[in-house]
């Protein structure tokens, strides 16, 4: 795992937005995986600046969002495809039947939820999978306890994120109870996965993630298992970290290694390594 720390939230969501600009301009017809809440904003800020400004053209990009909660129209302000639309999709030129967030009002959800798995199989599987993580370790609604194997299905909401989701509702009992989500093993499937995590609160389930054991008890700990994942965090989720100063030297490395500054780090002609 690469542990990237920067100073401060905007700088997580600009660093974030680099790589999957770089990913779009290398792959225009690439598939995104995408992620709601507070911790994106940033990024998708980002994407629509890049996108007006700089003309970075998402046209043909397939995208495939993490969860939705059940019962929710899609023009409800508080449901996942509202945020999409709203933060997002109607800023870039996206083409909307190649936009996809699960529907929280399917009737047959386990028939929905198949489909869901196919529809990403048949855009060829996702390139980089965004995701934030819950207080309580969960990535997208994959609550303590899911299954590290799980898929796209319905997953109870613990009281843990009712009581942090309940901001957006005004009072608990607003919030729904029930969310539609990929699952861990669909999210291990994504080829690159990046998480991102901002502020003290995010801090415990992050270290937790990086070094603690992999446990369904902290889903996004199931990570550790993927060959490419990119973590990035500010300093205030990074402050329980124990092995901060190493995370520090790995990142110098790699920059050093993706600038050609080979010879800094001791490797090639005259440096006695080389
Ligand atoms: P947040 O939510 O980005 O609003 O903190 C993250 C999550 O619960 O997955």
């Amino acid at each position: 795992m690469r542990v990237i720390i920067e100073e401060s939230a905007e700088e997580v969501g600009r660093r974030a937005a680099r790589i999957l600009a770089r990913q779009v301009r290398e792959k225009p017809d690439s598939v995104l995986g995408l992620a709601t809440g507070h911790t994106p904003l940033g990024v998708y800020r980002e994407l629509i600046r890049m996108h007006t400004e700089e003309g970075l053209d998402f046209s043909q990009i397939t995208t495939f969002n993490l969860d939705e909660y059940v019962g929710l129209e899609p023009t409800h302000p508080q449901s996942y495809r509202f945020f999409m639309q709203r933060h997002l999709f109607e800023h870039l030129n996206a083409h909307p039947s190649r936009i996809h967030v699960p529907d929280g009002r399917a009737l047959d959800f386990a028939s929905f939820c198949r489909r869901y798995e196919e529809r990403i199989r048949m855009a060829g599987g996702i390139d980089i999978q965004l995701l934030g993580i819950g207080r309580d370790g969960h990535m997208a609604f994959n609550e303590p306890g899911s299954s590290l194997g799980s898929r796209t299905r319905l997953k109870t909401l613990a009281s843990e994120t009712i009581r942090d989701n309940a901001r957006y509702f005004g009072t608990e009992d607003r919030v729904p109870r029930l969310a539609v989500t990929m699952g861990v093993g669909t999210i291990l499937e994504a080829r690159q996965c990046l998480l991102l995590a901002n502020g003290p609160h995010k801090a415990e389930a992050i270290q937790r993630t990086i070094e603690g054991p992999v446990t369904s008890q902290v889903t996004a700990s199931a990570l550790q298992l993927h060959r490419d994942v990119i973590i990035i965090l500010d300093e205030e989720a990074a402050s329980r970290l124990e092995r901060v100063a190493y995370y520090r030297d790995v990142e110098r490395a790699q920059s050093l290694l993706e600038s050609g500054g080979l010879r800094a780090l001791g490797i090639g002609p005259g440096t006695g390594n080389g």
